[in-house]
């Protein structure tokens, strides 16, 4: 069984032209797949659709075997907001980690354990009583993380994780990324950050699929990726000089 499977999806906001036009793609349990495509493509309405928030105009999705319905919850999805600050609202940290927890209906000792163990994997442990909006960016973003990872997903929906991060706070969400089994589709303009995380790299634009493939090769072609508005990231570049060493290329 696939942790996402879909079927000529087709979607577009309530009154406007289609925004995804007829995209079908699987996506393994556990695989670590790159979303890449320029501004508008629809990576993140298709982040939506997936999550079921935003219906279907034509095509099929499914989330492990079972048809996504709009507006029914499913805690095998989870979906990191590209603002952390439209996902984190309760007062304190461990609150926030435990709401949707606490929201299945789970007994109080389960929540706390579960919430407590989200936190410890994404490094937060000692700030559970941390007031949400005094976290560091990093801080946020891997408590966003952190709330994903509470529901034991199965699918990991990730919208610019490592945007307005500093380099140090982006190697440590790298390194739990990198870290994490469950199948994930990282959309991200950081395309380091793609290679390094993702075997495999589908490439939209326009609300269509223009490659999908290993990541070294997709990232890799300079003609795709300057047709639709990306450049070759810098380790893939053949480039030679002394202390100049790359995990990939
Ligand atoms: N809430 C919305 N209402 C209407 N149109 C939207 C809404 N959100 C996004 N769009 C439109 O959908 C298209 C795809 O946007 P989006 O999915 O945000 O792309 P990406 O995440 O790849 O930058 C754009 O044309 C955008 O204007
Ligand atoms: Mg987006």
């Amino acid at each position: 069984m696939n942790a996402l499977d879909l079927h000529s999806l087709s979607v577009g906001w309530p009154g406007h032209a289609p925004v995804l036009k007829g995209l079908s793609f699987a996506l393994p349990r556990g695989a670590h797949v790159g979303l890449v495509g320029p501004n508008g493509a629809g990576k993140t309405t298709l982040f939506h659709t997936i999550a079921g928030v935003l219906p279907a105009q034509q095509g099929a999705v499914q989330v492990m075997g079972r048809a996504v319905v709009p507006g029914q919850f499913r805690s095998e999805t989870a979906l990191v907001f590209q603002q952390a600050e439209d996902q984190l609202f309760c007062p304190t940290l461990i609150e926030d980690v435990s709401f949707g927890p606490r929201n299945l209906g789970l007994a109080e000792a389960e929540i706390t354990a579960r919430a407590r163990d989200a936190l410890d994997v994404c490094g937060l442990t000692g700030l559970e009583d941390r007031p949400v909006h005094h976290l560091s960016g990093g801080e946020k973003r891997r408590a966003c993380i952190a709330g994903a990872l509470v529901m034991q997903p199965n699918l990991l929906l990730l919208d610019e994780p490592s945007a307005a991060l500093d380099m140090r706070q982006r190697r440590r969400l790298i390194a739990l990324l990198a870290g994490m089994d469950q199948a994930m589709l990282i959309a991200s303009h950081d395309l380091e950050l793609v290679l390094e995380l993702c075997p495999r790299v589908i490439v939209i634009d326009q609300g269509r699929i223009c490659a999908d493939g290993p990541a070294p090769e997709v990232l890799g072609n300079a003609r795709l990726m300057e047709a639709h508005g990306q450049e070759v990231p810098h380790s893939l570049t053949p480039h030679h000089g002394a202390g100049h060493r790359h995990r990939h290329g």
